[in-house]
């Protein structure tokens, strides 16, 4: 494969699209509510309208607003009559009426989604810039849609140092929760030696475990556009000298598993994975690992062991992975989305990137909203915007009544009260107010939810989800459990919430991993913002 013939692929595919377009969603959310079935029907009635030189049928990934899930959407391109028509909750008996609408018959009104609405207009997509637009079972429509040029440029113009730079100028941090300097990661790597008899040996690893409650954003960039991390994770490997790398994702992601593999099969059959990529001395191979599930092999260095083969347990750092990972060879390991936001970023360059956001907080984010909120979906966003703008222009506000909070970065993160909802997205913002960035779930909460039960929610989860290697985190979970359950049934005193918080700090500080020094975290920004709801159940177990 040479660059010519990526451009003759692009074209092909171009040339060969018709004047209409329907997309129909395949990816989880969309499929789950039979989504497939919808596509075949569509077909057919393209076929029996005669329509198919004119209507191309085709799965691409996540259109966005899953809740109103199967969604179709009908793309014009015939530049005199151009438009879009988002069609939500289609199910299969309402497929004729698309066609027939498209074949200028009257019909009875759909359902459709305002295109014009915040939620749609606010976004701004890079990660998810071919999202909903692509199959994500063909290379072709990856291709046309400029993919695997950015891995071209950075393999015939860059040396492996101007990419480690470049992506150090965008200012990209990961986006697996921490929001460590990914080009700073990408450096250490770099430099690190991989010595072996045969040469250096150095591993990439792309994290795809997302394991917190309410976040789906890395499974829908995988179901919808898998090449776009390949190329991701094959510029980086060329930037640290890396020959073979893995994806490591959980078994509950099969959607995700297979469209992956068939990419990478895809990649290897036109020669971007294997040897000499794009007729260059550079040799790159991946391979896929599954794990069973456990939160906690989202953790870098037991995820390590666990494609390993051993029990996926986190280790004390340092040595971190970058110097001493996988088999003990220097590893990058990045999350999903970093990965996905690299083409874009060599393409457009670096500069352009960080011309996004804020100041430290460059380029966009990828959100799942979910919780009480009306527009539930899949999102992305400039860093910067804020919880507002999120929840009440794009999400179309609560249901019923008003937002009491939001619960941002997972496991890990907290509960922010609507009266900092003006607060701008951003690492340190979220950090300051309690909360964190995380992975990108945000869960909407009405007046309804009490605020206890959401703590012991989330420490019920990190209670089952610990490894037990060490035991602040295998007891104190457990004992935070059992004192959150007690609050919460009325029946705890003031002793009782003194102990609470006592042990939370213990946790936090004396934990191994950030399984266990996070887990306090929703105990300590419920507390922080919403202590009166603690106050009263105790009061009401005062009066008992
Ligand atoms: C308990 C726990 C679970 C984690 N789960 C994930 C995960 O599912 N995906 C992820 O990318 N990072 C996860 N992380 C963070 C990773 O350890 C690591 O920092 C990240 O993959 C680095 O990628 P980044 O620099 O691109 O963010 C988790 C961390 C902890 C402590
Ligand atoms: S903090 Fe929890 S999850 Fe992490 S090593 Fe200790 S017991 Fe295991």
């Amino acid at each position: 494969m040479d660059l010519t013939e990526l451009w003759e692929i692009a074209e092909q595919e171009r040339q060969s699209a018709k004047p209409t377009q329907i997309k129909c969603c395949v990816a989880a959310g969309c499929v789950s509510a039979n989504s497939q079935l919808v596509k075949q029907r569509l077909d057919a009635a393209v076929k029996t309208s005669g329509l198919e030189n004119q209507v191309q049928v085709c799965g691409v990934g996540c259109l966005g607003l899953c809740s109103q899930a199967p969604l179709v959407r009908v793309d014009t391109l015939n530049p005199r009559e151009k438009h879009s028509i988002l069609y939500q909750q289609v199910t299969p008996d309402k497929t004729t009426a698309i066609i027939a609408a498209l074949a200028g018959k009257e019909t009875t009104q759909l359902p459709q989604a305002d295109l014009t609405h915040p939620f749609f207009t606010k976004q701004l997509p890079i990660v998810l810039e071919n999202t909903g637009k692509i199959d994500p079972e063909r290379i072709q429509a990856y291709i046309a849609h400029d993919g695997y040029r950015a891995l071209g440029h950075v393999l015939r113009e860059m040396t492996p140092t101007q990419v480690v730079d470049a992506i150090a100028r965008s200012g990209l941090r990961g986006r697996g929760g921490a929001g460590y300097p990914t080009g700073l990661k990408w450096a250490t790597v770099a430099k690190a030696r991989g010595d072996t008899p045969k040469g250096s040996r150095k591993y990439v690893i792309c994290n795809a475990d997302e394991g917190d409650p309410g976040a789906f954003m890395d499974r829908s960039v995988l179901e919808s556009d898998p090449h776009r991390v390949i190329e991701g994770m094959i510029i980086a490997a060329y930037a640290v000298g890396a020959n073979h790398g893995y994806i490591y994702i959980r078994a509950e992601y099969p959607l995700a598993t297979q469209r992956l593999q068939i990419a990478i099969d895809q990649a290897q059959q036109l020669g971007l994975l294997g040897s000499r990529i794009f007729d260059s001395p550079f040799d790159f191979r991946i391979d896929i690992r599954v794990g069973a599930g456990a939160y906690v092999c989202g953790e870098e260095t037991a995820l390590m062991a666990s494609i390993e083969g051993k029990r996926g347990v986190p280790h004390p750092r340092p040595p971190y992975p970058a110097e001493k990972g996988l088999w003990g060879f220097p590893t990058l390991i990045n999350n999903v989305e970093t990965f996905a936001n690299v083409p874009w970023i060599i393409r457009h360059g670096a500069d352009a990137f960080a011309s996004i956001g804020t100041e430290k907080s460059k380029g966009t984010k990828v959100f799942s909203l979910t919780g009480n909120v009306r527009n539930l979906g899949l999102i992305e966003v400039p860093m910067g915007t804020t919880l507002r703008q999120i929840v009440e222009e794009m999400g179309g506000g609560v249901a019923q009544g008003t937002a009491k909070a939001i619960q941002t970065g997972g496991a890990s993160g907290g509960c922010i009260p609507a009266s900092a909802f003006d607060t701008p997205v951003d690492y340190e913002s979220l950090n300051q107010l309690g909360s964190m960035m995380g992975s990108g779930g945000m869960i909407v909460m009405d007046e309804t939810i009490n605020m206890v039960e959401i703590a012991k929610f989330f420490m019920e989860f990190c209670m089952d989800e610990s490894c037990g290697k060490c035991i602040p985190c295998r007891v104190g979970t457990v004992q935070l459990y059992q004192l959150l359950t007690k609050i919460r049934a009325g029946e705890a005193s003031m002793a009782d919430l003194e102990l609470l918080e006592e042990l939370s700090d213990m946790v936090k500080h004396t934990s191994l991993c950030g399984l266990g020094q996070s887990a306090p975290n929703p105990v300590f920004s419920t507390l922080r913002y919403f202590r009166d709801e603690y106050l009263a159940l105790i009061d009401q177990g005062n009066k008992k």
